[in-house]
């Protein structure tokens, strides 16, 4: 006799999908307990880099300064991992590089700087596509360009590196 629980119907292959959600469910849950990219609190401005131009200090603080100073303003997806871990990890390795909150640090040479901004490397694509006010036009980057060569003649870092 013929039962219906042992009738291969299509029923198997939902049950198998709901555990496969279900088991992807738990693993994004499970890893926010992992304690690393929690922290958002930001070290202390040591030396704040100095700009005369206020444009400058703006194209600075919102195109590089979220990765490149203490004053960092974490996103939503900050909070969650597996986003947490790969923004904590890059803004550590900006930081290390270039601080414009560390001035009383050696930095990079301007010549590096000004690098990154004509070749585009930085703001980083990914960045920009979250951050669209990052965005750099050429124009920009002449004026960020030459207000950074200005300031690292006039107020220049402890050292370069
Ligand atoms: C989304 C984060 C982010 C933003 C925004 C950002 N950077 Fe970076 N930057 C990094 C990271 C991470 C590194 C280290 C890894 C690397 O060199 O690619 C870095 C490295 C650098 C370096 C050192 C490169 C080298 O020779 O190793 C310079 C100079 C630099 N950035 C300049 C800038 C400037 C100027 C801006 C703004 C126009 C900017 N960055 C914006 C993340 C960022």
């Amino acid at each position: 006799m013929s039962t219906e629980s042992s009738s291969p119907s299509g029923r198997p292959w939902k049950r198998y999908l709901l555990y496969l959600i279900g088991a992807g469910v738990a693993s994004v849950l499970l890893i926010q307990l992992v304690p690393y990219g929690h922290s958002h609190t930001n070290p202390p401005v040591a030396q704040a880099a100095v700009f005369k131009d206020p444009r400058v200090a703006e194209m600075v603080a919102t195109s590089c300064g979220d990765c490149h100073s203490n004053l960092t303003k974490y996103p939503w997806y900050s909070n969650v991992a597996p986003g947490s871990w790969l923004l904590a990890n890059h803004i550590g390795e900006g930081r290390s590089k270039l601080n414009f909150s560390e001035w009383n640090k050696p930095q990079p040479p301007v010549e590096d700087l000004a690098e990154q901004i004509n070749s585009g490397e930085m703001p980083g694509w990914q960045y920009t596509l979250m951050h669209s006010s990052a965005k750099l036009s050429n124009a920009d980057k002449k004026v960020l360009i030459a207000g950074l060569v200005q300031m690292y003649r006039d107020t220049p870092p402890a050292g370069i590196k």
